[in-house]
């Protein structure tokens, strides 16, 4: 299974600095991972290469345009390969992990349409879009940020992506709860020891405290989530 994402953005380097290191490099080069971007700029049709323009209706700030992201997007689907449409806005549907599982599990190519500027004609939505994505109740001053955050909660995902390959699978959410509270050496700093348990060697015992820490920790930081994961179960 490989990830394929086309950034449309008029700050591609942006997207290409954070994909071009760490992990996400390292799954490029394994032919997991393939991340092209697409600067806006060169899809418009006019002498300044204008993105934006001013709202109908008066008010503050620009709204980028729609002719440019249509361009964009036509050029890409030029090749015929199936492709999902995701908008990155405040107004989206809110990104969780369950939404990085389904998607990374749905074998299509990803067209992430970044915005800028004040938002983004409504006719792209309605013209382009098949789903539209916020990464949380706060704004932006651009959606790089967000489809950078797709791309890698999706990758990690993908087996053979992360050194253990039990590691996505144990982490924060995966289960709906939070993760439960890792140590390394030295056995004691300042003062605060590591449990006990965990240098017992028995793995019983030492999966029955995590899991209970994971519960303790979940219950008081999310009670939202402790209540979610009782009532799916
Ligand atoms: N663009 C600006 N704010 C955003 C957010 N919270 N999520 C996704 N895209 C955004």
């Amino acid at each position: 299974m490989a990830l394929g994402f086309d950034i449309v953005t008029i700050f591609p380097q942006v997207i290409l600095s954070y994909v071009q290191e760490s992990i996400l490099k390292r799954a490029s080069k394994m032919g997991l991972l393939d991340v092209k971007t697409y600067n806006l700029r060169d899809y418009t049709t006019d002498r300044h290469k204008s993105v934006d323009d001013y709202p109908y209706g008066g008010g503050p700030g620009m709204v980028m345009k729609v002719e440019p992201i249509y361009n964009a997007v036509k050029a890409i689907k030029a090749d015929g390969k199936e492709r999902m449409v995701i908008m990155t806005s405040p107004q989206g549907k809110v990104f969780s992990q369950e939404m990085a599982s389904e998607l990374a599990r749905c074998q299509k190519r990803f067209i992430i349409l970044c915005g800028r500027y004040e938002g983004i004609d409504e006719r792209v939505k309605e013209l382009l879009v098949d789903e539209e994505l916020s990464i949380g109740d706060y704004v932006l001053t651009g959606g790089e940020l967000a489809a950078l955050i797709i791309i890698d909660s999706l990758t990690r995902l993908i087996p053979g992506v992360l050194g253990d390959a039990d590691s996505a699978q144990q982490d924060s959410f995966s289960e709906g709860l939070l993760d439960y509270p890792h140590y390394t050496r030295p056995p004691e700093f300042m003062g605060l020891k590591v449990p006990e348990v965990l240098f017992s060697g028995n793995h019983r015992e030492i999966q029955a405290w995590r899991a209970q820490e994971s519960l303790r920790r979940t219950l008081k930081r999310r009670p939202d989530l402790f209540i979610k994961h009782y009532k799916g179960a």
